[in-house]
């Protein structure tokens, strides 16, 4: 399949896999890239620029197709070294990056000027129109289903994505709620050029994680999500368990009054424990709605094999047939 996204990352397959935390490591960013998608590293999971490099050249390593990093800039006050992990993308060879959170605006002349293309994450339309005006290259849409960050604005794909194809200029892929061939062609449909997935690839063999996470993601249903960190306006999507139950009795009992010390121990520093250990209730982990639609653990060949597969089956017979008729 050829789209604007296809061609500006030179991949096979218009189909990208989202930066996750504890997840995104060379193993799965290049199982993605080997199957025709664009895998991406997670930036900040690796705790120095040094160790970053490292997993570039452990992905590199493992792939020859082009491959990217997540770069998430937080609204903390002792910010990350992001000019040492900047060096290291650079210095590494790596060509796409998908920034989130912050503003990238300060990072595109020294990313532009190495090649890079770079995709923004956003959650509405005014932040997708900002990441146009800042010179980014794509945006990667992120409706309110979302595993992660969906924002404060709440709404979802099937308006937020056309209201994206009307005002932005540069392509954009749909992200948050994509599973499978239905999601790539609905996608394309409302105006995308392909389609982002996070919480999809987790329940996938190469995932490196732990096989708990994979086995909770298929026992969940699209009803098993909450939203926690709203009253920090930090609102994070995540799968409830009996931290997220904790921590949404503390909201409600401190209100207003809530502050992030309040949710620590539910929030910092979980990912190795859940991720790696598969201590399922050690905290609150980022998951979609779409663990509803997710059935079995395939390796990420099948995976994509079949996305694609279903999505030719439905424009080229089931929309094709009903276009004739
Ligand atoms: C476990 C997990 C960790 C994530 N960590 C990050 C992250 O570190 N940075 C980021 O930009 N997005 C992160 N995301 C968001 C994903 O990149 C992607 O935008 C999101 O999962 C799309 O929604 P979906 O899960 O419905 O596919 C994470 C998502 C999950 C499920």
């Amino acid at each position: 399949m050829k789209t604007k996204i296809t061609e500006m990352f030179g991949i096979e397959h218009p189909i990208i896999q989202g930066g996750m935390h504890f997840v995104g490591f060379a193993e799965l960013a290049a199982a993605v890239s080997n199957a025709g998608g664009l895998g991406l590293i997670t930036g900040l999971t690796q705790r120095t620029p040094e160790l970053l490099a490292n997993e570039i050249a452990r992905c590199r390593a493992m792939t020859d197709k082009p491959f990217g990093v997540n770069l998430t800039f937080l609204p903390t006050v002792s910010s990350p070294d992001y000019p040492g992990y900047i060096r290291a993308i650079i210095d590494g060879g790596v060509k796409a990056v998908e920034t989130a959170g912050n503003n990238p605006q300060k990072w595109m002349p020294m990313l532009h000027e190495a090649g890079i293309k770079v995709i923004h994450k956003c959650t509405s339309v005014r932040h997708a129109l900002k990441a146009e005006s800042i010179g980014c290259d794509a945006v990667s849409v992120d409706g309110f289903e979302c595993g992660g960050h969906p924002g404060e604005d709440d709404v979802p794909n099937f308006i937020l994505l056309p209201r994206a194809a009307e005002s932005l200029k540069i392509p954009f892929v749909a992200s948050g709620g994509m599973a499978d061939g239905r999601s790539l062609v609905a996608a394309l449909a409302l105006g995308a050029e392909g389609m982002n997935m996070g919480t999809r690839f987790i329940a996938t063999k190469e995932a490196p994680v732990h096989e708990n996470v994979k086995l909770a993601i298929v026992a969940a249903t699209e009803l098993d999500t909450r939203l926690v960190m709203r009253p920090l306006r930090n609102t994070e999507r995540v799968l409830r368990n009996a931290a997220t139950d904790r921590l949404l009795a503390k909201e409600a009992a401190l209100g207003a009054n809530l502050k992030f010390e309040d949710i620590i121990d539910e929030v910092a520093g979980v990912y190795p424990r859940i991720m790696q250990k598969g201590e399922m209730e050690a905290g609150v982990w980022s998951c979609g709605m779409v663990a509803g639609l997710i059935h079995d653990v395939p390796s990420v060949k099948e995976l994509i094999d079949r996305i694609m597969r279903e999505a030719d089956t439905i424009i080229l017979q089931r929309l094709a047939g009903m276009a004739k008729s």
